[in-house]
């Protein structure tokens, strides 16, 4: 077939790697002409594993064009797929400016019978208006459709080729026939369904891998002040094949472009339908307060021989892990960006290290001081404070980390460690839950 992504994001660009790879002859299409130039150059605007490598290809092997134009790529599909972003508003709720836009221009474009397939995450009620759109505009036969995107960043390209489930949310036949055709070569179970319980499988799935992550996180909480521990206990728990052991890891709490969203865009989506959600409450709540807990360990840890000490005033400080994940150098609501915040708002000093995020992180913190790998980031420092779980830190060099730091300190909020081998090295160590 011959299909239009819009969007050339991370799912716009996963979707595009998809298709193209699977044969068909995919357009690309963002707003942003330095991107797409970019793109046409062979460059990934951001860090993927394997991302570019496919893409490459498939523009090499002439199956994948990126482009600015609607009317070269939409009048030549059979399906569009709508995949642009759907950031928060001020108020929690997901704002739809950018795919109100994408639709109407794609609306515009139809030539053809299309099927229009909105990827975007975003909340129901909002499908009659995006329908009505393409019906105002469009000249042609057309057909509507939502089919989600689950794919995690850093694991995006398998998450793409070997999903769990496609979730097809189209009313006709029709639709659904060209969807499971598409989709034909990849695995995973098929749930075909209407857009309305497509668009709440994609909030009630992240919301409820962010509930995990808060469960787990009350959970650390509970051991810490009992005397347990956490990796045992949730080991334990997730042993469970009916709980499973995936999304029960403790640490600063979720972050990223998607849970924190997706978690307030619901709780509102909830409100609207006259559903008080305190479940996703709580789980933002917790959320919130495992980041000012763990500031607050931080603090204790440097501070504890010097009584009455509240800020951190001549503190050096080695921030370890940007990103809000490993494999990523996505910064986009990042646990870090409100650890480092709290740190400089109590005038501790800081030097950054991220294997990745480095330079999205210095459009947020551009004054801040930037080491070359995780030895200079520690040297000479008060201690390290780890904040995501990059591999590069599990297999790092503790007895040499130990020689460089000032003080032998570290504060892990990501668990990298055993407690009693740090014991052993003369850390003063201080985990999550443990
Ligand atoms: P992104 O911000 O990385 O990319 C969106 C792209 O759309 C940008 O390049 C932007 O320039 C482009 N765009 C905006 N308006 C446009 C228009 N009118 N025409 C053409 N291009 C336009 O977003 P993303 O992270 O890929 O997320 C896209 C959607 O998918 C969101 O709804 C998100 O919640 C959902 N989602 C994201 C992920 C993820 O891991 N990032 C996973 C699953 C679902
Ligand atoms: C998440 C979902 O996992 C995807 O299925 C979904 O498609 C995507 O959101 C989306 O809708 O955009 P992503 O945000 O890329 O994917 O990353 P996750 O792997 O879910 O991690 C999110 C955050 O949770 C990270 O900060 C991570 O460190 C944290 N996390 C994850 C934990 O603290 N503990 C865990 O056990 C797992």
């Amino acid at each position: 077939m011959t299909i239009t992504v819009i969007g050339a994001g991370y799912v716009g660009l996963v979707t595009s790697a998809v298709f193209s790879e699977l044969g068909n002859d995919v357009f690309c299409v963002d707003v942003i002409k330095d991107r797409v130039e970019m793109l046409k150059k062979g460059h990934v605007p951001f860090f993927e594993p394997g991302l570019e490598e496919i893409l490459k290809k498939n523009v090499k092997q002439k199956r994948l064009i990126f482009t600015t134009s609607y009317s070269q790529s939409v009048q030549k599909s059979q399906v569009v797929f709508v995949c642009v972003g759907t950031p928060p508003a001020k108020n929690g709720e997901a704002d739809l400016t950018y795919l109100f836009g994408a639709i109407e221009e794609v609306a515009k474009n139809l030539k053809n019978y299309t099927l229009v397939v909105v990827k975007s995450t975003f909340p129901i009620g909002f499908e009659n208006d995006l329908e009505s759109i393409v019906k105002k505009h469009a000249k042609a036969d057309f057909e509507f459709a939502v089919s989600p995107e689950f794919l995690k960043e850093g694991t995006a390209l398998t998450d793409a080729f070997h999903p769990d489930r496609i979730v097809i949310g189209a009313s006709s036949k029709r639709a659904q026939k060209i969807l499971l055709e598409l989709h034909g070569a990849l695995p995973g179970e098929r749930i075909i369904c209407d857009m309305r319980s497509a668009q709440i499988t994609k909030y009630a799935s992240n919301t409820f891998l962010a509930t995990k992550i808060s469960f787990a996180n009350a959970i650390s909480i509970i051991c810490e002040k009992a005397g347990a521990d956490v990796e045992k206990v949730l080991q334990g728990v997730g042993a469970d094949k009916r709980i499973g052991q995936s999304f029960l890891k403790p640490g600063v709490g979720y972050g990223g472009s998607c849970l924190p969203k997706d978690v307030n865009a619901f709780i509102a989506q909830a409100s609207s339908l006259d559903y008080n959600f305190d479940l996703l409450r709580s789980v933002d709540g917790i959320n919130n307060s495992q980041i000012e807990m763990f500031v607050e360990k931080i603090r204790t840890a440097l501070c504890a021989s010097e009584s009455n000490s509240v800020n951190l005033e001549g503190y050096k400080i080695a921030i370890l892990g940007l990103a809000f994940k490993p494999n990523t150098d996505d910064m986009r609501d990042a646990p870090s960006i409100k650890v480092i915040q709290a740190l400089i708002n109590l005038g501790a000093s800081l030097t950054l290290f991220d294997p990745k995020a480095m330079e999205s992180c210095k459009k947020i913190f551009p004054n801040l001081e930037y080491a070359d790998s995780i030895y200079d980031a520690v040297k000479d420092q008060d201690s390290a404070v780890i904040i995501t779980d990059w591999p590069e830190f599990i297999d790092a060099d503790m007895k040499k980390i130990k020689k460089l730091l000032r003080k032998p300190i570290i504060i892990d909020g990501r668990n990298l460690y055993d407690t009693e081998m740090m014991k052993e090295l003369g850390f003063t160590y201080t985990s999550i839950g443990r």
